[in-house]
């Protein structure tokens, strides 16, 4: 029932099919894939063309975070490059619902990312549309920084809003946390609501480089935190 999404944000780049195999080897279930685009956040990284590359090396989700502006032109482009979950942030889109209904026309799930101080309410109304709530325990743009405490807060109420829409729709929409997860809170955070993590330099920062069982003894501690909530 618990995601655990390494960030190959923190990965090794020059060795990144590696980085991506291994992590599943040890047991994580999605990968989690940062997009950013130097405007709507200031840093750089990776676009379809990687997502393509790794899409063969593994039968794990994709899940492919957008730190981007615009959105929508580059959403098809994902999808074809075989992502599973295409997440945004409501201030990177015009048009919040039909960004949400592209992605899903696309053929992947799809889910609005909240920043540290992003109101929830930008969910209310597009609740049917949304298959991922993520929460940012960071400000986006890096990996490696502390987690935001007001975020458990957060997780709280985005908790009781995804609970009392699963009562009366029968769907379950995952709330995800990303930013300064580690195995000393991740169950702090657990207990707060979140049921999927994304963890970058807690995974990545594991372990001696070019041991394919580097991250088989963080992925069980974290897991072993999960199991005591
Ligand atoms: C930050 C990214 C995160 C980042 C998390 O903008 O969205 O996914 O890689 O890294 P850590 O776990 O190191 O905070
Ligand atoms: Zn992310």
């Amino acid at each position: 029932m618990y995601v655990i999404a390494p960030s190959i944000l923190s990965a090794n780049f020059a060795k990144l099919g590696e980085e991506v195999q291994n992590v599943i080897a040890s047991g994580a279930d999605w990968i989690h894939f940062d997009v950013m685009d130097n405007h709507y956040v200031p840093n750089l990284t990776i676009g379809p063309l990687v997502c393509e590359a790794i899409r063969p090396l593994t039968q794990a989700p994709i899940d492919v975070h957008l730190m981007v502006k615009p959105v929508d032109r580059i959403v098809p482009d994902f999808a074809k490059a075989g992502a599973n979950i295409i997440t945004f942030h409501p201030e990177g889109s015009e048009h919040v619902d039909r960004t949400l209904g592209l992605i899903r026309d696309s053929g992947c799930q799809a889910g609005l990312v909240f920043n540290p101080a992003t109101p929830l309410d930008h969910m209310d109304w597009v609740m049917d549309k949304l298959d991922v709530v993520l929460l940012m325990s960071v400000n986006p743009g890096f990996g490696g920084q502390s987690f935001i405490p007001a975020t458990l807060e957060k997780l709280s109420q985005a908790r009781a809003k995804i609970d009392a829409y699963a009562e009366r729709s029968g769907r379950r929409i995952r709330l995800e946390v990303d930013g300064g997860v580690k195995v000393d809170n991740i169950a702090e955070i657990a207990r707060a609501g979140a049921d999927a993590f994304v963890a970058g330099s807690a995974v990545y920062g594991a372990g001696k480089d070019g041991d394919p069982h580097r991250y088989d003894s963080v992925i069980g501690a974290l897991r072993a935190e999960l199991a005591n909530t």
